[in-house]
C-alpha cells in the first residue's frame, strides 16, 4: 500500500485513478522543473500535476491547499487560515495574511467562569473555539499571481474527495484516537468516525465536501462566505455554543503585508510578519546567535545548542510581551529586531550556564501540553517564482467539529489568543495584553513560511508545522545550511530541539545527542524528550541551479515533481 521511495533523483509516480496506491517520495533532485513538497503524496501530486499543465507555484499552492483539505484533515483545511510568503519570478516579494479573525461578538474574557477562571476546554473544543476562517479567502487572493482558472485548481481535490482515497497508517491511527472527540463535538455523523476502527488502506470518501468545494468551483470565494456554505457554518454555530455570525463571513478579509525582510550572513530572509510571531522571532534568533557565530561550532554539539536555546529564550519572552495583531496593538518589529535591542538582551547571556527565565522576562504563570498540527507546503517553480504556505486549524482537526451538510472542520484557533494572562495555550505559550481577544482582532500566531535569498535569487523555501516549535524549527533548517554547511536532508531530518522561555525546559526530539543532552544538564538545564518536533518541507536551489526538494521523514511528507 505506502511505498517510501529514497532517491537523488527524479522518480516518476503512478497514482491509481482510485487513489489507492500512495507513493511516498522523500528526495528529488532535479534541474529545469518545478517541486512541490506537502504532508501527503496525493496533495504534493495534486500541485504538481497542475505545474504540469502549465500552472506556477501559486496555482500549485492553491491546488495543493485545496487537496491537503481533502486528504489530510487533520490539518489541511478550508475551515481555517494560514499565511504565504513568496517571491515572484521579478522579484516581487508577497506576504499574505489569511489567518482566522476573533468573531464580532468576542470578547476578552469569553472563556472565563463567574469565578475569573479561564475554561481551555471551550477555547480549545466544539464552536465556541472557531474564529472566523481565511483559507479560501487566501486562496482567492492568491489567485492573482497565478495563471489557471479557480475552477481548475480546485479540480484534484474534488475528485480526491468525491472518490476517495486510501488512508496512510498515521492517518487511521489519528482517527482513531479522536473519535470520542469527534462524537463530543458534533450533533450529527460525520465521516470521520465508523463503528469499527480505521486501519491502513481503508478509504476515506467525503461527498459532503465535495459538494461544498463544486459549490466554490462554480460560484468561487462568495459561496463560502455569503452563499449556502456560509449558512451552513451559520447553523452549525447555532447546534452549540457558536459566536460566528452572517456579517462576520462577510466581512472576512485577506490582508497583503510587507514582508519581514532581514539579512543573516550574507543571505536576505524573507519571512512572516505579524500576526504571526515567526518573522519576528526567527530575526530576533538568528540576530542573537550570530553575536557568538554558529559556525565556530559543530551542529547540535553542546556549544551551538546552549547559544540557540538562550536566544529561543530571550526570543520567546519577547513573543509573550510584545507580539500580537499589528491592527489592534503598537508594531514593535522595528525596535524588537534592532541591533541596539538584541546586543542588550544578549549581555545576560552566560557561556556553560542557563540563563533563569526569571531574568529575561515577566513571568506569570506556566505549564505546559503538548501538540502538533498545523501543515507546510514550498513549491519553486520553473519560471522562478517560490511560495511557502504554512495553513492551520490549529490543534489536530481544529475544534473536532465538522460543518453539518458541509464536511469540513473548523479550527480551534481562539485558543492561540492570550485567553486569560499567564493562562498558556495548548502549546504552553502565555501571553497579555498584546494578544488579548478582542473582535476582529487575529490570533497571534508562530507560522514561519520562509524564503531565503542569496544575491536576489532564491536559496531556500521553507516552513514546518507544529505551533510554537514552527519557529525555532525554521531557524534550525537555516542554520543547518548556512553555518553547519548540511546537506537538505541532513537539515531537515536531524534531531531538532525547541525552548520557548516558558516552560523552562528544552524539548529535544528521543534521538537527539546524549552527550549534549548531558552537558546541558550539568549548566543547569531541565531537558525533556518528546517524539519527534515539526515536519519540514524544503527545497534549496544550488549554485549549479540543481533544485533539492526534501520532504519531512517523520511523516507521510511527500515530494511532488511537475
Ligand atoms: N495555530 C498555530 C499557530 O498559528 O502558530
Amino acid at each position: 500500500m505506502k511505498k517510501i521511495l529514497y532517491a537523488s533523483f527524479l522518480l516518476s509516480i503512478t497514482v491509481s485513478a482510485q487513489y489507492t496506491d500512495i507513493n511516498i517520495i522523500k528526495e528529488v533532485k532535479v534541474k529545469n522543473k518545478g517541486v512541490v513538497v506537502s504532508a501527503h503524496p496525493l496533495a504534493s501530486e495534486a500541485g504538481a500535476k497542475i505545474l504540469r499543465q502549465g500552472g506556477n507555484a501559486f496555482d500549485a499552492v492553491i491546488a495543493t491547499q485545496l487537496a491537503l483539505a481533502v486528504v489530510y484533515p487533520q490539518a489541511g483545511n478550508i475551515g481555517g487560515g494560514g499565511f504565504m510568503v513568496a517571491t515572484t519570478a521579478e522579484g516581487k516579494k508577497i506576504a499574505l495574511d489569511y489567518r482566522e479573525t476573533a468573531p464580532s461578538k468576542a470578547s476578552f474574557d469569553m472563556y472565563w467562569d463567574k469565578e475569573g477562571n479561564a475554561n481551555v476546554d471551550l477555547s480549545q473544543n466544539g464552536r465556541l473555539a472557531v474564529g472566523v476562517p481565511g483559507s479560501i479567502s487566501g486562496m482567492f487572493e492568491t489567485l492573482k499571481y497565478a495563471k489557471l482558472p479557480f475552477s481548475k485548481l480546485i479540480e484534484p481535490a474534488i475528485d480526491l474527495a468525491d472518490k476517495g482515497f486510501a488512508i496512510t497508517e498515521q492517518e487511521a491511527g489519528l482517527l482513531n484516537s479522536h473519535k470520542a472527540d469527534f462524537l463530543k463535538n458534533n450533533k450529527n455523523k460525520t465521516v470521520f468516525v465508523k463503528d469499527t476502527d480505521w486501519k491502513i488502506g481503508d478509504l476515506l470518501i467525503q461527498k459532503e465536501l465535495a459538494e461544498t468545494l463544486k459549490r466554490i468551483q462554480k460560484s468561487g470565494e462568495k459561496e463560502f462566505y455569503q452563499g449556502k456554505t456560509a449558512d451552513l457554518i451559520l447553523a452549525e454555530m447555532k447546534l452549540g455554543n457558536g459566536i460566528v455570525q452572517s456579517q462576520d463571513l462577510k466581512n472576512y478579509k485577506t490582508k497583503e503585508r510587507k514582508p519581514l525582510v532581514f539579512d543573516y550572513k550574507g543571505h536576505q530572509i524573507v519571512s512572516m510578519p505579524f500576526p504571526s510571531s515567526g518573522g519576528v522571532l526567527l530575526a530576533q534568533m538568528l540576530k542573537m546567535s550570530a553575536y557568538e557565530d554558529l559556525s565556530k561550532y559543530q551542529q547540535n554539539s553542546t556549544e551551538a545548542v546552549q547559544i540557540m536555546v538562550e536566544a529561543e529564550r530571550r526570543a520567546y519572552a519577547d513573543r509573550a510581551e510584545y507580539m500580537g495583531d499589528p491592527d489592534f496593538i503598537q508594531d514593535k518589529t522595528a525596535m524588537l529586531i534592532s541591533d541596539e535591542y538584541l546586543k542588550s538582551r544578549w549581555k545576560s547571556y552566560s557561556p556553560k550556564l542557563a540563563t533563569p527565565s526569571k531574568d529575561v522576562g515577566n513571568i506569570i504563570n506556566s505549564n505546559r501540553k503538548e501538540s502538533t498540527e498545523t501543515t507546510q507546503v514550498s513549491i519553486l517553480d520553473k519560471f522562478g517564482n517560490a511560495v511557502s504556505v504554512t495553513t492551520t486549524l490549529n490543534g489536530l482537526y481544529g475544534s473536532k467539529t465538522v460543518v453539518s451538510g458541509a464536511g469540513f472542520f473548523l479550527n480551534n484557533e481562539m485558543d492561540d489568543f492570550s485567553i486569560k494572562p499567564g493562562v498558556p495555550n495548548m502549546f504552553g505559550a502565555v501571553g497579555g495584553e498584546a494578544n488579548k481577544i478582542e473582535p476582529g482582532k487575529r490570533m497571534l500566531s508562530s507560522m514561519t513560511p520562509t524564503l531565503v535569498l542569496k544575491d536576489n535569487k532564491v536559496k531556500i523555501v521553507v516552513g514546518t508545522p507544529g505551533g510554537t516549535t514552527i519557529p525555532t524549527s525554521v531557524f534550525q533548517a537555516i542554520v543547518g545550511v548556512i553555518d553547519f554547511k548540511q546537506n537538505t536532508n541532513f537539515s531537515v531530518n536531524a534531531p531538532k530541539f525547541h525552548h520557548q522561555w516558558l516552560p523552562e525546559i528544552v524539548t529535544v526530539e528521543k534521538n537527539f545527542p546524549s552527550a549534549t543532552i548531558k552537558d546541558l544538564e550539568k549548566m543547569g538545564y531541565k531537558i525533556d524528550k518528546r517524539s519527534q518536533i515539526g515536519r519540514t518541507e524544503m527545497i534549496l536551489i544550488d549554485d549549479n541551479k540543481t533544485v533539492h526538494a526534501v520532504a519531512d521523514g517523520r511523516g507521510d511528507d511527500s515530494v511532488g515533481v511537475e
